[in-house]
């Protein structure tokens, strides 16, 4: 029997994979995916080589393009923000990984998958959610939640054991954990457990201190086609090397900081730091061209949608049937949501400074404080209010 491991080659999904072909007697199949989470990959190879994986069993694969194309950018057309903040880095991330697991364990012939999700998180749910969703027989081992190596102690010695590098900032306590990938950086655990406790400097990786951000705003434009971002300052680029250039843009003005508490799937409440720096910015163009694209009652409701929408991707339900049932009338909203919008990067700040669209519902010769030659007629507004008036009379009479 066979297993494929999400294979990261960090510490933790090292021992795994050890654990697996001890425990379980199992042959490993390694995955990794390229998200853009900038590490070097080679060297996972190389990893999982000398753990005696098959070459033919290590999977790498770069899987940025279609990360962006197919799963970023359709929930950036929602706006989706979890409990108001969260843009969702690492929840979008895992149904992806899920699903080419799925296609690699269908593909060596595996019975079973396997994660380095503990089992106190919210990915443990999103990456087994996926799993089922596209292959109901499959059998899941999540070691987290099984073996006996519950201290980080207890963990290196294991490593150590067997031959595993242990990097040597892992040999004390790790400070936090991270994941990372072209959307985000997220860090939780350890330094980071005390929610009074500012976030130490060193915890932020992709992003200046917008302190030190330059102290002249930097101007730029993103051209929108049906709801999705395809230029940057004019210039044609594909999804990944848009999120790309933004994040570099993000970075060196301080963009996209968050620290959050949130409520995780599990009922757990959990403290968090989030760069997101080219994905902040990204969604606020899509804001700003969506101002004039968009009807106010299209609009409206699809701001209504966003939470349970956002909340479907947060606990994992990415292959639901309401979740694509909310995305079909979401990408139904973006077909005119077309042009281009103006912003100002400063200090940390991203500001919205011009938005214009062949599809504009912006009407100046309606909206004017100057004469509009007849194109509203401000007496129409007299009989609007008073028949909205009407109830809010009858209450104040009966009311006093
Ligand atoms: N709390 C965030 C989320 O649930 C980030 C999780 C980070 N995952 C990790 N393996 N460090 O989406
Ligand atoms: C984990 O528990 O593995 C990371 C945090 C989370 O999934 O929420």
């Amino acid at each position: 029997n066979r297993v494929v491991l999400a294979y990261s080659g960090g510490l933790d999904t090292s021992v795994i994979l050890k654990w697996l072909q001890q425990e379980y007697q199992c042959e490993v199949v390694t995955f990794t995916a390229d998200l853009g989470q900038g590490e070097e990959l080679e060297p996972v190879r190389r990893k999982a080589e000398r753990a005696g994986v098959k070459p033919e069993h290590i999977f790498i694969d770069d899987l940025r393009e279609e990360f962006v194309r197919d799963f970023v950018f359709p929930m950036m057309r929602a706006n989706a923000q979890y409990e108001g903040l969260y843009l969702l880095g690492t929840s979008i991330a895992r149904p992806l990984i899920a699903k080419r697991q799925i296609e690699i364990a269908r593909q060596v012939g595996a019975d079973a998958v396997s994660h380095g999700a503990t089992g106190k998180g919210n990915d443990q749910v999103r990456f087994e959610l996926g799993y089922y969703a596209l292959n109901p027989d499959i059998k899941v081992i999540a070691p987290w939640r099984e073996w006996d190596l519950t201290s980080r102690t207890r963990l290196i010695e294991f490593a150590e054991q067997h031959q595993i590098e242990v990097a040597r900032d892992k040999r004390g306590e790790a400070p936090f954990s991270t994941d990372a990938n072209l959307l985000h950086t997220s860090s939780e655990g350890k330094v980071l457990e005390d929610p009074w406790d500012e976030v130490p400097d060193y915890v932020y990786s992709r992003t200046v201190n917008p302190e030190d951000a330059p102290d002249a705003p930097e101007t730029i434009t993103v051209d929108f086609e049906r709801g999705d971002g395809v230029a940057l300052n004019g210039e044609a680029l594909s999804p990944a090397a848009l999120l790309t250039a933004l994040n570099e843009l993000g970075r060196k003005h301080g963009i996209g900081r968050l620290d959050l508490v949130e409520n995780r799937f599990v009922g757990m409440k959990s403290r968090g730091m989030y760069e997101t720096p080219g994905g902040t910015i990204y969604q606020l163009a899509h804001r700003g061209i969506e101002q004039i694209t968009l009807d106010r009652g299209a609009a409206h409701l699809k701001d209504e949608l966003m939470p349970r929408y956002a909340e479907l991707i947060y606990n994992g339900f990415w292959f639901a049937p309401e979740r694509e049932m909310l995305q079909a009338a979401i990408d139904h909203s973006q077909a005119k949501v077309t042009g281009t919008v103006r912003l100002k990067l400063y200090k940390g700040n991203v500001i919205v400074t011009g938005r214009r669209s062949p599809h504009s519902l912006y009407s100046e010769k309606v909206v004017t404080f100057e004469d509009d030659q007849g194109a509203y007629d401000q007496r129409d507004a007299a009989g609007f209010i008073k028949l909205n008036a009407l109830r809010l009379r009858l209450l104040g009479r009966r009311d006093g």
